[in-house]
């Protein structure tokens, strides 16, 4: 055989064969692509989905911030802090018939709720309206640091007060 009979053949088995890696190249490019995307979704789905929320513990400041008498409202937190003639102490601002926010009405002398029209005394105790309980009192202490810290997780059953 002289050359000029070999060459197209081994032009043809070049082909084939450049083919053929192309097809190799292509396969293992998408396993790749299926290994990538099944470790990235196996790892998303195997994390954990947790929401951090924020801590149940209020800085309320210094004790001193709240005159004997006063009725302070944070929006914010959604608390009051009260200080009357036995100490200080912090309620829930939610309304216990649906949980609205309730106001504290100075002029009043009285906590209202703007949704159906329950009203409570300053201690929380129900005046009149629909709320069946009165206003939840929340565990209330002063840190090492002196600072007064309303805890929005404990609910107390009986009346705390912070003496100062
Ligand atoms: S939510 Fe307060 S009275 Fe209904």
């Amino acid at each position: 055989m002289s050359e000029n009979e070999k060459a197209p053949e081994s032009r043809e088995k070049c082909a084939e064969c450049s083919r053929r890696q192309a097809f190799v190249k292509l396969g293992a490019a998408s396993l790749g692509v299926t290994f990538t995307g099944a470790a990235v979704f196996g790892y998303d789905f195997l994390s954990p989905n947790v929401l951090y929320e924020p801590s149940p513990l209020t800085d309320a400041g210094k004790p001193d911030r709240y005159p004997e008498g006063s009725v302070t409202q944070d929006l914010q937190t959604g608390l009051y802090i009260v200080h009357g003639p036995e100490g200080i102490y912090a309620m829930s601002a939610v309304c216990t018939h649906l949980g609205c926010l309730t106001a504290w009405k100075p002029e009043l002398d009285m906590i209202a709720c703007p949704c159906h029209g329950s009203k409570f005394r300053r201690d929380g105790t129900k005046i009149e309206g629909p709320a069946p309980r009165p206003l939840i009192w929340l565990r209330t202490y002063v840190d090492d640091q002196g600072e007064l810290v309303v805890d929005r997780s404990v609910a107390l059953d009986r009346k705390e007060f912070v003496r100062t």
